[in-house]
């Protein structure tokens, strides 16, 4: 059982960081891991006859999934990222370099192809993590920060296809067959089946036993529906909501991210539309992240508003979330009609708890990734997986030491990184410093929670 249990550990994760060798890994996989170690290759190697572009190009596995300005900026120039900066055809209204390069924002059509100059918007790209909890409502699957991000039934298995033709194209004239080729149907149902195998595949239950003072308090604030009533749109963290009329799966908000003043990318001198969220023409909402995944894959909001957790939390208590129509909802909800307000310890706690459930969801990887580098035979697979987990390790010093929370953890974090580095280097002692650095992981972790 236990080492069944490694090995399908071992093929996900295989799948997780794109590993070809997985496929003649033994024993024979079933059906779905075929599937999931397909969509990785697929998702990280396949350009569909376009611009050179791959899914990986903006949703990196090394960078949670998703592109932010120092990620960018540690790219080659020729990275196909910036397609548009050395591709005559793509030169006019396919992307925003200027935005791209400092802001980490995309340009996307979702309302059509029809005139491009005009009708675009500018948005971040989130992480795909955690996707099997985040993406289902009562009204169908929401996917993209507004939820209709995908063409046709607005699936995930959609949304691929929509992808190809908005960021692999090789001219604005996207025509099937000549710009790229469309993804088959063997191919969606193979990256579906990858993108749903990774990160969390359920959501917490709140509370957690935390032993840090700061964030203990921080997730009572949370889950408080008096006080930060953050628990009724992001249940348990999640991305579903809850406002008191039962689950409404992963709901649709207007927050007012849009109002917020002195956004960044409108501060500059480019072109930047008002996003409208859901439909065409749409109707102001955007769809309910998951907040586990957020401390280290910022910045934050559908327009990459807000670079700090901290900021992201001080959002709800300003004038653009309270006076928004779910500002005002709450507001009504409250029985002194109060929307949300915090003070900056509060906004500071929330943080801090958001900080810790992120990292906790990062030691939970790290040990995946590092009990699946045990399992496999191949030196490269090792060390990509192994390199995984260093990056997963550092994201989480970089999270609590940002919030200048838990050193002592901080210090067996960094402990586990060292050893994983070696594991890395060390033909003999590989799998001796990979068991030490999974006990210093779980050290690490038994300074966070009970
Ligand atoms: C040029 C960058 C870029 C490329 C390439 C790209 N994406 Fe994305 N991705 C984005 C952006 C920006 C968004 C936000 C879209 C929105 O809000 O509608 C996004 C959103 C997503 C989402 C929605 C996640 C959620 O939480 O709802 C999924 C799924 C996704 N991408 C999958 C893919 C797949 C599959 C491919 C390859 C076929 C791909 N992406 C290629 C930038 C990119
Ligand atoms: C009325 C529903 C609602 C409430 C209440 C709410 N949120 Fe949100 N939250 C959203 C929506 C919708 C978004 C996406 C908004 C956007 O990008 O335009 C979001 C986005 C976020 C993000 C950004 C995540 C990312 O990956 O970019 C953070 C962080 C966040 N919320 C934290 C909180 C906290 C903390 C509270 C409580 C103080 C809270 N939220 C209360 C609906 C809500």
């Amino acid at each position: 059982m236990r080492s069944r249990e490694l090995f399908s550990t071992a093929f996900v994760v295989c799948a997780l960081v794109g590993l070809s060798g997985c496929k003649s890994a033994s024993p024979p996989p079933d059906r779905l891991s075929q599937l999931i170690a397909k969509g990785s290759d697929l998702f990280f190697n396949e350009t569909f006859g376009g611009n050179g572009r791959t899914c990986g190009t903006c949703h990196p596995a090394e960078n949670n999934f998703t592109i932010d300005p120092a990620f960018i900026a540690t790219l080659p120039k020729d990275n196909p990222l910036f397609v548009a900066e050395f591709i005559p055809a793509l030169k006019e209204n396919f992307e925003n370099p200027a935005l791209m390069r400092e802001f980490g924002l995309i340009l996307e059509n979702l309302d059509g192809f029809a005139d491009l100059k005009n009708k675009f918007v500018m948005r971040g790209v989130p992480h795909v993590l955690g996707l099997r909890t985040s993406v289902n409502s009562p009204g169908g699957p929401r996917t993209g920060w507004s939820g209709d991000g995908a063409p046709g039934d607005g699936s995930l298995r959609s949304f691929a296809t929509g992808a190809v033709i908005q960021h692999f194209t090789k001219t604005l004239n996207r025509i099937p067959g000549v710009d790229f080729r469309l993804p088959t149907d063997e191919e969606l149902d193979a990256l579906e089946a990858f993108q749903l195998s990774l990160g969390r595949q359920e959501d917490l239950v709140l509370p957690l036993r935390l032993k840090g003072t700061v964030p203990k308090r921080g997730q009572a604030i949370f889950l408080d529906k008096k006080l930060g009533k953050c628990n009724l749109c992001h249940v348990n963290a999640g991305a579903t909501s809850n406002l008191g009329q039962g689950s409404l799966g992963n709901a649709n908000f207007n927050t007012g991210v849009e109002d917020l003043p002195d956004q960044p990318a409108r501060l500059t001198t480019q072109k930047v539309p008002r996003d409208d969220g859901f439909r065409t023409p749409g109707d102001g909402t955007f769809n309910v992240p998951p907040l586990v995944e957020a401390a280290d894959s910022g910045p934050f909001f559908h327009n990459n508003a807000i670079e700090t957790i901290e900021g992201a939390v001080g959002f709800y208590d300003g004038e653009a979330f309270n006076k928004s129509p779910a500002g005002r909802t709450l507001a009504k909800l409250d029985p002194e009609g109060k929307g949300i307000e915090l003070d900056g310890t509060q906004i500071v706690a929330i943080a801090a708890f958001l900080r810790v459930i992120n990292v906790l969801e990062n030691i939970r990887q790290s040990i995946m990734l590092l009990e699946a580098s045990l399992a496999v035979s191949s030196s490269a697979e090792r060390a990509r997986l192994l390199t995984r987990a260093v990056h997963e390790t550092n994201d989480s010093t970089r999270v609590l030491r940002g919030g200048g929370l838990h050193a002592e953890a901080v210090a067996h974090l960094q402990a586990a990184r060292r050893l994983a580095d070696k594991a890395v280097r060390s033909h003999f002692f590989g799998r001796k410093y990979t068991e030490e650095a999974i006990r210093e992981q779980k050290k690490a972790r038994a300074f966070l929670v009970e």
